[in-house]
């Protein structure tokens, strides 16, 4: 697969990871966890952090960076930044009172993510 595609279906990934989180935070903040909704979000959530990360790796083997003793900085942020998009759901469900502050909040984080893909901080 082409550098081009991996980056696509990492960007495609990166939406679904979004789209499930504002889901997740509305139900907890409704305090609609037991719903339907809220499995499906959790699933997607799930589902589409593995698509961020097979495609990141994808993207990043064909940079030249298949393993961590060649990763710049930038590749360290947004792998922490990956691992707080996943934790963050075990605070959204237990922390509704926090809602408003992460449906605002990790958007950010998102923006961090991509400042480090497009700088590219050594
Ligand atoms: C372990 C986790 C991750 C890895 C290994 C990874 C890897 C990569 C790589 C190699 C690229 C291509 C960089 C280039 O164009 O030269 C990329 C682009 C991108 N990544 Fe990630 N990424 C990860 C997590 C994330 C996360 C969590 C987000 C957002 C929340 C994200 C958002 C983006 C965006 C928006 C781009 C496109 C930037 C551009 O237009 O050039 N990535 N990522």
């Amino acid at each position: 697969m082409s550098f081009a595609a991996y980056k696509v279906i990492h960007i495609l990934g990166v939406l679904f990871v979004f789209a499930s989180l504002g889901a997740l935070i509305l139900a907890s903040r409704d305090g609609a966890w037991g719903g339907r909704g809220r499995k499906l979000a959790g699933m997607t959530h799930g589902i589409a952090l593995l698509v961020v990360l097979i495609a990141g790796f994808g993207a990043l083997a064909r940079l030249g960076m298949p393993n961590p003793g060649h990763w710049p900085m930038w590749v360290w942020i947004k792998a922490l930044i990956w691992l707080i998009l996943g934790g963050i759901i075990v605070v959204i469900r237990r922390s509704p009172q926090l809602s408003t502050l992460l449906w605002w909040l990790l958007p950010l984080l998102g923006a961090v993510a991509a400042w480090a893909a497009i700088y590219k901080p050594a």
